[in-house]
């Protein structure tokens, strides 16, 4: 088992490793004394992981009770948030008992905002269960809930106390959300560290999770010291968030993220601003991971997306560059040129 520590106002570990799910509880006594634990999780999770985390925490001193919800997006609602909250009030949960989160990123999110406002702040604990949830979403406290009007629009920082990485979990996930987590990793390795997509396609998933996190980690930080290096983790979203628009979230964010990063990659080359064609690479190895590119949408209707995006300043757009395998660049595109942009990244 690998553990690292992250360096937050609050720091934490991270514990990663295959097999440790059945000793989480000794993980959690090493940190938090025997208290009352609600275990947050979905109806799938619930089938698979529950018991072995419950029985787990009893061996170990804790006093587990259980919350479920239906599994999947539609659940990361308000109406789920407040049922949780209601749930804890009458289980009579006090500021020194934990929340732990066993799942994907809809339990982490909703779990963390959960445990971020219930008496304004109890501790929580995250088990990620999904490889996004592994390599993204269980570190950088960030929570979130869906609101009608849009994904993840009320939420918080809150950290975790603990992450408890069990990658056999794995295991039990179809193929179509483990890409996900696929594209997630593979960005990382193209804006900052080659190597990590060697172990994506070797399927190294320890490795993956502890040089993602660690990528994750370094790129926070760096933003904190306000160098805009955050930016970077935006790679493929522009034409990305699009593309999950367009579907109406049919299209899943990772495999929209794979499509972006592909054209946006093509376009930067096209342009002349990069001498590196990052697009053919990155073609053949998303294909080779499962990933199909075939983009179903013309530049018009992802431009009409892009021009609101949220990284626009005045007349112009953030754009993650590719110079080099491992290497990116942000650089400043003008409004008036990015529909030619995307133009070029799309056409065959
Ligand atoms: N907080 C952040 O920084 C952050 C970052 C990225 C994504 N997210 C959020 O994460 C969510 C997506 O996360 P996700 O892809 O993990 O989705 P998810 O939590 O919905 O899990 C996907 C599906 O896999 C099932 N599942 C989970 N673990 C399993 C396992 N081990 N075996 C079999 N099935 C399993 C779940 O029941 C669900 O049906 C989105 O809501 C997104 O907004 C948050």
């Amino acid at each position: 088992m690998e553990r690292f520590a992250v360096t937050t106002a609050r720091p934490y570990d991270i514990l990663i490793g295959k097999g440790i799910l059945k000793d989480a509880g000794k993980y959690i006594g090493e940190d938090i004394k025997p208290c009352r634990v609600c275990i947050i999780t979905d109806s799938k999770v619930n089938q698979l992981y529950a018991e072995t985390l419950t029985d787990s925490l009893k061996e170990n001193g804790f006093e587990p009770h259980k919350i479920v919800f239906p599994e999947g997006e539609y659940s990361k609602s308000m109406t789920t948030y407040a049922n949780i909250l209601e749930s804890l009030a009458e289980k009579a949960f006090s500021r020194s008992d934990i929340i732990v989160a066993l799942g994907g990123g809809v339990v982490g999110d909703l779990s963390g905002f959960a445990a971020a406002t219930y008496l304004r702040g109890i501790k929580y604990i995250q088990i990620p269960t999904t490889y996004l949830a592994a390599v993204d979403s269980s570190v950088g406290g960030k929570t979130a809930v869906n609101l009608l009007s849009g994904k993840n629009l009320a939420g918080a920082f809150w950290q975790p106390s603990m992450v408890i990485c069990d990658y056999s979990t794995f295991e039990s996930m179809d193929e179509a959300f483990l890409l996900d987590g696929v594209a997630e990793a593979i960005k990382n390795g193209m804006i900052m560290e080659s190597s990590l997509i060697d172990w994506v396609l070797a399927k190294d998933y320890g490795k993956v999770i502890e040089r993602c996190v660690s990528i994750k980690k370094s790129v926070v930080e760096a933003d904190e010291r306000d160098t805009g290096m955050r930016q970077l983790l935006n790679f493929g979203h522009t034409i990305g968030h699009g593309i999950e628009k367009l579907s109406s979230y049919r299209i899943s964010h990772g495999r929209a993220v794979a499509m972006g990063m592909a054209a946006e990659s093509k376009a930067a080359f096209k342009m002349g601003l990069t001498s590196y064609d990052a697009g053919e690479y990155l073609t053949e190895i998303l294909t080779k991971c499962g990933f199909d590119l075939d983009l179903p949408y013309s530049a018009e209707e992802l431009y009409r997306y892009a021009k609101n995006d949220k990284k626009i300043i005045g007349d112009s757009i953030s754009m993650v560059i590719p110079e080099a395998l491992g290497k990116c660049r942000l650089q400043k595109i003008l409004l008036s040129d990015l529909e030619e942009f995307i133009k070029l990244g799309i056409e065959k």
